[in-house]
């Protein structure tokens, strides 16, 4: 089993974040180690420079995503934690994946269509070709699982089409180059919704910080952001069905549930019946206690710069040592003459 993941280091690490994907990457840590497999987790900064940014803020925040990313339960020591950008081989496999990625298959992304907006004309290239970068990323170590939110399933399927059609075209079928990855998606907060709006994901990138929950707020601004949440006036369902057109109330419901670690209709077993001002308190409550232990580790990890960086560099040492036999088979499968 190798278990291949990466987040963006654009921002703070969120309460979406959190449950769509890095409880998992924690989880199957500790499994991959007792299977005798491999887990490797990176900071996708190559992907953050698709999109307008103030490098100043990329750098810290890069250091700042090790920090919570170890604070919330990765062990540098059981996986391999690293960033992109010391890993030459993720770019090289992107330029050589190109000549497989389709422009049709790009062109139907829906992150793609989200981020460009109407102004495709003037969106970066680096936006339209960025699901082949993450393709690359997890082929370059043969991933067998990819743990993610659901928003980023459509990119894994691009990634296992890319894989198959090189394997298909420059590889015998009892030689193949690439392994086709699978998503591993949580089943319940596979996506959590914004604050404000129940429509909207929860994202680094909505303006309103009180739409998002960070692993980095204090139990007085979890409270808060809780209490201020987006509701309607009903009381509580008491089964699942009846949070059917409440995107609102299923979201708080979906968080309280995944967090508690147990079911919807298990949290509504308790809650059925009651409004949201039994219902809110509780949840910030279970949030809260839930949270500062990382918030705390989190802030004591920051402040060692030098800690931060050495975790980077000896992963990315690791990680571009499972990377070459990769990149080199790909390389040969093409033609490409390296001496
Ligand atoms: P990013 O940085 O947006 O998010 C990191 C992880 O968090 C999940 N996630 C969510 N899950 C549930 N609800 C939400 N509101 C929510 N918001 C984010 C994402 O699904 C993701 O798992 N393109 C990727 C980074 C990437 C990557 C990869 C991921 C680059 N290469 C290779 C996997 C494999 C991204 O921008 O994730």
């Amino acid at each position: 089993m190798r278990i291949v993941s990466g987040i963006q280091p654009t921002g703070n690490l969120h309460l979406g974040n959190y449950l769509g994907a890095i409880r998992n990457w924690v989880k199957m840590q500790d499994e991959v180690a007792a299977s005798g497999g491999q887990s490797l987790y990176f900071l996708a900064d190559l992907h953050a420079i698709s999109m307008p940014h103030v490098p100043a803020d990329l750098a810290a925040n890069t250091r700042e995503m090790v920090a919570a990313l170890v604070a919330c339960g990765i062990d540098p020591d059981k996986s391999i934690l690293f960033n992109q950008t010391q890993v030459p081989a993720h770019a090289e496999l992107q330029w050589l994946l190109n000549g497989t990625a389709r422009m049709g298959w790009l062109n139907r992304m829906t992150q793609w269509k989200d981020k460009a907006g109407k102004n495709r004309e003037g969106a970066s290239v680096a936006l339209f070709t960025y699901p082949v970068l993450q393709a690359a990323d997890v082929l370059l170590y043969q991933a067998t699982h990819v743990p993610v939110g659901e928003d980023q399933k459509q990119h894994l399927e691009l990634a296992r089409d890319i894989a198959q059609k090189f394997n298909n075209d420059f590889a015998t079928e009892d030689a193949p180059v690439f392994t086709l990855p699978e998503p591993i998606i949580p089943p319940e907060a596979a996506r959590v919704m914004s604050l404000r709006d129940g429509s909207g994901k929860m994202s680094k990138s909505d303006p309103s910080d009180m739409s998002r929950i960070n692993l980095t707020d204090d139990a007085d601004t979890i409270m808060t952001k809780v209490k201020k949440a987006k509701t309607d006036p009903e009381p509580l369902p008491g089964d699942k069905g009846g949070l059917d057109g409440r995107p609102e109330a299923a979201n708080l419901v979906g968080i309280y549930a995944a967090m508690a670690g147990c079911n919807v209709d298990a949290v509504l077993a308790d809650f059925g019946g009651k409004g949201f001002g039994a219902f809110k308190p509780a949840l910030g409550e279970l949030l809260v206690d839930k949270l500062a232990p990382i918030n705390a580790r989190f802030v004591e990890l920051r402040q060692d710069r030098a800690a931060l960086d050495a975790i980077l560099r000896q992963g990315a040492e690791r990680a571009r040592a499972l990377a070459a036999p990769t990149l080199a088979a790909t390389y040969d499968a093409l033609g490409l003459v390296r001496g």
